[in-house]
C-alpha cells in the first residue's frame, strides 16, 4: 500500500485554541498539519503568518508542517517560513514571477517545495522543474476558503500529475486540498493521491480519530 499521509488543514481549527488543536488532531492520528497562509490578494481572505507557524514550534508541535502560500509575491515570506520551522513550503506558480528560483529559494532555506495548481490550471509549470520540487499539490477547489465541495474534474488532473510524477522516478509527493472526506477518499487515492489534506471534514466533528480512522479504512480498502 501507498504510504498515505493525512495532513489536518488547521484553517478549520479553532483559532482561539490552536496549539490544543494541533496537539488533539496528531494524537488523533494525523501525520502531517496543513498550515494555510492567505494574504487577502492572491485569495480573497487573510490567515497566518510565520509567527504563527513559529509559536506551533515553541508549543512543542515536531510533526512537519505543511505550509501552503496564497500569496503574491511568494519569495519574501520564504525565509521567514523556514526560520519559523517549515517543513514543506508550497506555492502557486501563478503567484511567482520566477518559479524556478522560488523552487530554489524554499531548498536553500532548508525546506522542501512544491507548487500548486489551481482547478483550472493545466500542468504545464511543472515540466521544467521536475527536479526542484518535493510536492506537487492539486487544488480540488478554488483557493480562500474551506467547507467547499471537491470538484470531480481534478480527478483527471490526479491521474495525470501521478504518471508525470512516475516518469521521473523522483520521490515526489503528490497532494490533494480541498473538499476531501472519508467519502471520495478512497477514489481519490486511486486517481494517485497520497498526502490528503481535510480541513472542515475533521474539525467539525467531535471525535478527530473518528475521522481518521474512517479515511484510514477508506484508503486500505
Ligand atoms: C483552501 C485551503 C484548504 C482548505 C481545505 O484554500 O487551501 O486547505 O482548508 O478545507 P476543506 O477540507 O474544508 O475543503
Ligand atoms: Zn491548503
Amino acid at each position: 500500500m501507498a504510504d498515505y499521509q493525512i495532513a489536518p488543514s488547521i484553517l478549520s481549527a479553532d483559532f482561539a485554541r490552536l496549539g490544543e488543536e494541533v496537539d488533539n488532531v496528531l494524537a488523533a492520528g494525523a501525520d502531517i498539519v496543513h498550515f494555510d497562509v492567505m494574504d487577502n490578494h492572491y485569495v480573497p481572505n487573510l490567515t497566518i503568518g510565520p509567527m504563527v507557524c513559529k509559536a506551533l514550534r515553541k508549543h512543542g508541535v515536531t510533526a512537519p508542517i505543511d505550509v501552503h502560500l496564497m500569496v503574491s509575491p511568494v519569495d519574501r515570506l520564504i525565509g521567514d517560513f523556514a526560520e519559523a520551522g517549515a517543513t514543506y513550503i508550497t506555492f502557486h506558480p501563478d503567484a511567482s514571477t520566477h518559479v524556478d528560483r522560488s523552487l530554489q529559494m524554499i531548498r536553500d532555506a532548508g525546506c522542501k517545495s512544491g507548487l500548486v495548481f489551481n482547478p483550472a490550471m493545466g500542468l504545464d509549470a511543472l515540466q521544467y522543474v521536475m527536479d526542484k520540487v518535493d510536492m506537487v499539490l492539486l487544488m480540488s477547489v478554488n483557493p480562500g476558503f474551506g467547507g467547499q465541495s471537491f470538484i470531480p474534474a481534478t480527478l483527471d488532473k490526479l491521474r495525470e500529475a501521478r504518471a508525470l510524477i512516475d516518469a521521473t522516478g523522483l520521490d515526489i509527493r503528490l497532494e490533494i486540498d480541498g473538499g476531501v472526506s472519508a467519502k471520495n477518499i478512497g477514489e481519490i487515492a486511486a486517481a494517485g493521491a497520497d498526502t490528503f489534506v481535510a480541513g472542515s471534514a475533521i474539525f467539525n466533528q467531535p471525535d478527530y480519530a473518528a475521522v481518521i480512522e474512517d479515511m484510514r479504512e477508506e484508503l486500505a480498502k
